[in-house]
């Protein structure tokens, strides 16, 4: 189970590089998530045209972390051009915050997911000290899914044990930041995000069927 990050490098043609990628791996992948690159350099009406005949998941990436209303605001505009999921931090709290969000998401029927630990290893200064009051929170509103670490582990397993079984991991952290593909999935996550690996390599959709054969027998290998 993949979601594919697509973060265009700047010196690319980015509507031409996204649209490349999506044509050949939308089959073959759960889902697309976008980030603030894509979104501050195209536009999100172009990026919307990129996905005007995809019906999967697509996540907004942008990390949202701002009062509710405003959050709420970026939501609707999200959710006019095709999004169906959109990432939040968790640290923001909830009155006035994550419980607006949380309403417009409802409202809308879009997906919010919500922050409990991060990728790179500035998250265990802050972030990873709170992990239980964000699983409460990942309740109180809610969410659709998390986003856990594929880098650390014990974490990802943690938060599989402490999360009820309804509520998706989405892992990020994989190939380049080091993690190695299905390891995740092994580990409690429903869905592996992964980006670069694929993404920026020659023939992306052959490196994507590597990728999904890595995580099967990955799989396989931890389940015995
Ligand atoms: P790569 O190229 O490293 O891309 O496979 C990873 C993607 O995931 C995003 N990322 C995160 N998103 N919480 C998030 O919500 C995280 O902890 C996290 N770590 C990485 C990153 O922006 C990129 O798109």
């Amino acid at each position: 189970m993949i979601i594919i990050a697509l973060d265009p490098p700047s010196n690319s043609n980015m509507y031409e590089w996204m649209l490349d990628r999506v044509i050949a791996l939308s089959d073959i992948v759960q889902g697309f998530k976008i980030g603030l690159p894509a979104i501050m350099r195209l536009g999100v009406s172009e990026v919307a045209r990129i996905f005007r005949s995809y019906n999967g998941l697509l996540i907004a990436d942008l990390k949202m972390a701002d009062i509710g209303d405003i959050m709420a605001l970026s939501t609707e505009i999200l959710h006019e051009h095709g999004f169906n999921a959109v990432i939040a931090h968790s640290f923001i709290g909830f009155s006035q915050a994550l419980d607006t969000l949380s309403k417009k998401c409802k409202e809308l029927s879009m997906k919010l997911i919500t922050i409990v630990s991060m990728s790179h290893s500035g998250s265990m200064e802050y972030i990873d000290r709170h992990i239980d009051e964000f699983l409460n929170m990942t309740r109180r509103v809610e969410s659709w899914g998390v986003v856990a670490p594929a880098t650390r582990l014990e974490i990802l397993r943690y938060i599989r044990r402490n999360l009820e079984n309804g509520i998706k991991i989405l892992s990020p952290g994989i190939g380049i930041q080091g993690a190695e593909p299905g390891i995740a999935l092994c580990n409690g996550a429903d869905y592996e995000i992964v980006g670069r690996i694929i993404t920026y390599s020659q023939n992306f959709r052959e490196t994507a069927f590597n990728v999904i054969e890595k995580q099967r027998k990955k799989v396989i290998e931890c389940q015995k």
